[in-house]
């Protein structure tokens, strides 16, 4: 049975520029040997996949070729994984590089009108922040088919070193446990929550926005979720994350971009997954990108959060010692040449 992958015409039409074997800056991954025993999963709805939803756009194409990589090494059934990807519509079509790149991947590829979100994004937060796309995990429920009933978002900045089917596993395990639960992520208590939100926010009465929560809110990173799309459909959380970002419009209530909003529907009510799963920071500050070394514990997510990315430190000969644990994972062929010119000679 061949690989299926699937592209709706109404997403994203299937035309590739590239020979096959020649994906331009990219060269085709080394294919991973399937384990004996994986579960038949054939189609887009059946129960035994593991959906994974990641953003592509022209600056983080790199970093989303090296997550794909990384998860197909390192999980035993490459083929029961279905990737969701959420591609910026006006960057052309980059799923045809991921096709070239992964000739047997299951995917389907998304068209992300980014107009619809430009009009929420208040002017005030922070313009490195304010990429468009990092809004796009908000419309997964949408997105995606409503057979699809649990996803795993992931950042482009990251690598697994694990399987994601453990990943996903303790995840279905988080909310089985917890029925009332939508998000299933590593929670931050130690960090100080209040500073996420502004005086003018504690000041209001928004203050009373987390007081009937499950827990006391706590921080998290949106880059590594998993997301339960049934209960999400079936609350609305969109809308309701939407109203945040049409508050901050009118009153600053925030600095940050895509988090806070999140912060604000779900903080308190997510559960709690290890820390393994979200290695955050390793791309430093969000001014300087300084070099960052790990947190003490396992480790089974490397997540470059932060200005400095690790493809763009290789470029300006400035790599991190952490940055060579991203770089097994890279695709790019001429990993030398600056970004600009990998960005457009495909
Ligand atoms: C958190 O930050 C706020 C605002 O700066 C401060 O008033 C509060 O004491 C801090 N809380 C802790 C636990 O450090």
């Amino acid at each position: 049975m061949p690989m299926i992958a699937f592209f709706l015409l109404l997403f994203l039409p299937s035309v590739s520029p590239n020979t096959p074997g020649s994906s331009g800056t990219y060269l085709e991954a080394p294919k991973f040997p399937t384990a004996g025993d994986c579960p038949s999963t054939d189609g887009y709805c059946n129960p035994s996949l593991v959906h994974i939803a990641i953003t592509l756009d022209l600056h983080y194409l790199r970093g989303s070729i090296a997550a794909v990589h990384s998860i197909i090494r390192h999980t035993t059934c490459p083929e029961t994984l279905f990737f969701h990807f959420v591609a910026d519509a006006s960057a052309g079509d980059l799923s045809a590089i991921i096709r070239d790149v992964f000739p047997s991947l299951r995917f389907r590829a998304y068209r992300f009108r980014i107009g619809r979100v430009r009009r929420l994004i208040s002017s005030s937060v922070r313009s490195a922040l304010e990429n468009p796309l990092n809004y796009a995990r908000n419309y997964l429920a949408d997105l995606l088919e409503p057979c699809v009933r649990r996803v795993v978002y992931l950042d482009s900045d990251l690598i697994l070193i694990d399987d994601i089917r453990h990943l996903w596993d303790s995840a279905n395990a988080a909310f089985s446990d917890a029925p009332k639960a939508t998000i299933a992520a590593p929670e931050y208590c130690h960090a100080n929550f209040t500073l996420y939100f502004t005086d003018a926010f504690w000041n209001s009465r928004f203050k009373h926005t987390f007081e009937d929560r499950r827990r006391p809110p706590c921080y998290f990173n949106t880059g590594v979720m998993a997301i339960d799309l049934e209960r999400w459909r079936k609350m609305n959380y969109g809308l309701q994350i939407e109203r945040w970002m049409e508050i901050q419009k009118r009153v600053r209530i925030y600095d940050l971009g895509s988090l806070p909003p999140f912060l604000l529907v779900f903080a308190g009510e997510i559960e709690g997954l290890n820390h393994r799963w979200n290695q955050h920071g390793l791309g430093g500050d969000n001014v300087k990108g300084s070099c960052r070394g790990l947190h003490p514990g396992p480790v089974s997510i490397l997540h470059w959060s932060g200005k400095g990315k690790p493809w763009d430190r290789f470029d300006a000969g400035e790599p991190c010692f952490i940055d060579y644990l991203w770089k097994i994972y890279d695709l790019h062929a001429s990993s030398s040449s600056s970004s600009f010119s990998s960005i457009f000679s495909w």
